[in-house]
């Protein structure tokens, strides 16, 4: 017997298909049922703010209108620790962090930022695409958090105006601003610098005020930041590759409806292949714009990075003793 459908029923199939599918204008006078806060401590224009408007536009649309994420850039919500702080108790809703912060309050992560881990940016895209990188977006309950996607960061890199680094002998005596991480602050220790922290915000200013010598990032925050104008000499020597991560506060996760916290989940993913293409552009252009305004870089045949991987060597059993099986699977990944 054939079926027929209330032409209501239709109608309402028929919008709730078009908004999945982004066909459909969300009407203006639509009133969201939740209004949510998302954290980004990088400028308006970056890779990663606009795959988080995208993120925040995709899931308006799929909710109709009734999920509204508004997105603060620059770290109006503050330093990417303080934002941590916030989401534990649900103030903000989401953010997007550097895997970096977390490393001390969920150890696991430690495997992750492991100097020299990846081979190059597939590899470390098959480890996260894959089973492992699902398994370890679920560690962040460990600190009030939903891991939802990752974000591609590149390698990071030394940067300094003392002197082109080259080999670990060309950091002795240098004082270097590290990511809030111990295991970061371990690796620069050991490769014959002194590590110190500042937020992500304050590094022109330390460069500034002479409170460090060198800073360690990729391209486009180096160039975004205009770190080029107070460290010239960028050696792509790509000793670590930390991703970014996409968290909601298990809080604000928690009294969502799950019907939206499906779309939720599904946009963020969505975001993150978005924010791959925009991030691969960004990176190149970075370079190129850095190098035309003075930037010299140290290519990476002069660097002696045999050298600076293995004084990193030490921190695998420091930091990963438990994990050691999980971390030849990723290298050999
Ligand atoms: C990356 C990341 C930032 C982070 C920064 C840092 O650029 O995108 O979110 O704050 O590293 O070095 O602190």
């Amino acid at each position: 017997m054939n079926e027929v459908i209330p032409l209501r029923k239709f109608l309402s199939l028929l919008a709730a298909l078009l908004l999945l599918c982004g066909c459909a204008e969300v009407p203006e006078e639509t009133v969201p049922e939740y209004v949510l806060t998302y954290a980004e401590n990088q400028p308006e224009g970056y890779p990663t703010v606009l795959s988080a408007e995208r993120f925040a536009e995709l899931v308006r649309e799929r909710t109709g209108g009734k999920v509204v994420i508004q997105v603060k850039a620059g770290g109006e919500y503050g330093s990417e620790s303080e934002v941590l702080e916030q989401m534990a108790f649900g103030g903000i809703d989401f953010a997007r962090v550097s895997l970096a912060e977390l490393s001390d309050e969920i150890p696991k992560l430690n495997i992750l930022l492991l100097p020299f881990l990846y081979e190059d940016a597939d590899h470390m895209w098959r480890i996260l695409d894959g089973e492992i990188g699902e398994d370890f977006l679920s560690v962040f309950s460990e600190a009030g958090l939903v891991g939802l996607s990752w974000y591609d960061a590149g390698a990071r890199c030394f940067y300094t105006d003392v002197k082109p680094i080259r080999s670990p002998a060309d950091m002795a005596g240098l004082t270097v601003r590290v990511q809030d991480s111990h295991m970061v602050m371990d690796m620069v220790k050991l490769m014959g610098a002194t590590p110190v922290t500042f937020p992500y915000g304050d590094v022109s200013y330390a460069f500034e005020m002479d409170k460090i010598d060198a800073a360690e990032n990729n391209w486009p925050a180096y160039q975004i930041q205009e770190h080029y104008r107070l460290a010239k000499f960028f050696t792509v020597d790509e000793h670590s590759r930390v991703p970014e991560i996409q968290l909601a506060s298990q809080r604000t996760w928690d009294v969502l409806p799950e019907q939206y916290r499906d779309i939720i989940a599904a946009c963020a993913r969505e975001s993150a292949l978005y924010q791959r293409e925009l991030w691969k552009e960004q990176e190149a252009r970075s370079r190129a714009e850095a190098i035309e305004a003075g930037c010299v870089e140290i290519i990476p045949r002069t660097v002696q990075k045999d050298a600076f991987r293995a004084l990193a060597e030490p921190l695998y059993e420091r930091y990963c003793a438990d994990y050691m099986d999980l971390v030849a699977q990723i290298q050999n990944g």
